[in-house]
């Protein structure tokens, strides 16, 4: 999605005969998006990427829904929610909506599956551990921090170094997740006010093909539902590919925050867009200027936005008792804002060391029964002195 990428060996055109020097053709699958009429890639298999084995059935809880949750402010500690499981099953749901819907996860083993969200782009922030992701475009390297965007179909692993201490955030979006639209030029190009440019962003490197007959283990996520297809031929079988869809990376700590001579609004921290939603960032920046100004941020009520924080690192401004690995959520139609002491501690202070993913959705969050299990019960009633 940042730009056009072509790696490997692929033909002059597309749709046209492609040999294999020991004779046979390549296989063509067009991997495009909105039907034929957004960006796509074109890669190039050694065999039929269909040749299916069989098809079964999947079970993965991940969270059952709260069905009584209050409309009201929340914290949690994703951390009390560990338990085993890998890259995908390990993922704790915590809020979700029609358009988007957010996970914890304490990535405690390897697996050997494939894995492939058919439905949802993700957006794996990598807050402890790194790694690679494998997919059929090649190895992207994950380092701690990182934003991992993931797009739907894309059949991919995600192994880290070792097991001892990997935790993720991860956002999974029913539509395009896109660098937003004002961040570009008419060419495409990220402008010079963007507040990340083309090499911040990571993209896969494609080695040899991997050509091994057998039984691959493809997990498949189609909504709510997940089935098991056993592969003939292993998946990452390309000899190269072009286009614009493809896994990437871009690391928190590449983003160049706005400064303000006063507070700056959240939205002003801006990373990704989606359809009804979108992903800011806070990270360590300099204060607004103003010789009177109040770095807190004033009291809000978001009348048409839910607001999730999750915590990565830092002494967190505005909020009191805040660990990393924490969240909160902040919702429509309730007033939040500086807890006792913040917005009067923040005052003559010249920087802040914080590091947060904010995901704001403009439809109302439903809620899990792992909040329940995680948050803080006096979290609603903690503005009071
Ligand atoms: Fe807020």
């Amino acid at each position: 999605m940042p730009t056009y990428i072509k790696q490997g060996d692929i033909p002059s055109k597309r749709h046209i005969i492609f040999e294999k020097p020991e004779g046979g053709l390549y296989r063509e699958e067009l991997f495009s998006t909105h039907g034929f009429a957004n960006i796509y890639s074109n890669k190039y298999h050694h065999n039929m990427p269909t040749k299916l084995l069989e098809n079964r059935i999947f079970d993965i809880e991940h969270g059952q829904p709260w069905q009584n949750a209050l409309i009201q402010n929340y914290k949690l500690d994703s951390r009390v929610l560990d338990r085993p499981g890998h890259f995908f099953s390990a993922r704790n749901q915590l809020f979700y909506n029609a358009d988007v819907a957010m996970y914890s996860a304490k990535v405690t083993e390897d697996t050997d599956h494939f894995y492939r969200n058919a439905y949802a782009d993700e957006i794996i922030f990598v807050h402890q551990g790194q790694g690679q992701l494998l997919s059929e475009y090649g190895v992207l390297s994950v380092k701690q921090w990182d934003y991992l965007v993931v797009p739907r179909g894309t059949t991919y692993q995600l192994k880290f170094d070792d097991y001892q201490d990997v935790r993720l955030f991860i956002i999974e979006s029913m539509s395009m997740v896109e660098i937003p639209k004002h961040f570009r030029n008419e060419y495409g190009q990220l402008l010079e006010s963007a507040p990340y440019c083309e090499r911040d962003i990571r993209t896969p490197e494609l080695s040899a093909a991997i050509v091994e007959q057998g039984e691959f283990s493809l997990i498949s996520k189609f909504g709510d539902k997940y089935q098991q297809s056993l592969l003939e031929w292993h998946p990452f079988d390309l000899v190269g590919w072009d286009g614009y869809v493809y896994p990437w990376a871009f690391n928190i700590q590449d983003y160049a925050p706005k400064v303000g001579k006063i507070h700056l609004p959240p939205s002003e921290h801006l990373v990704f867009t989606a359809h009804n939603f979108v992903v800011c960032n806070f990270v360590p920046r300099l204060y607004d200027f103003h010789p009177q100004a109040i770095p807190a941020p004033y009291f809000h009520n978001n009348i048409d936005s839910d607001e999730v924080l999750y915590y990565v690192d830092g002494d967190f401004m505005s909020r009191k008792g805040i660990e990393a690995g924490y969240l909160t959520l902040h919702q429509k139609g309730v007033a939040h804002g500086p807890q006792p002491g913040k917005t009067e501690a923040s005052i003559g202070k010249k920087d802040t060391q914080e590091y947060a993913v904010m995901v704001d959705t403009f439809a109302a969050l439903k809620l899990t029964e792992h909040v329940k299990h995680s948050m803080a019960a006096d979290y609603p009633s903690s503005w009071l002195e």
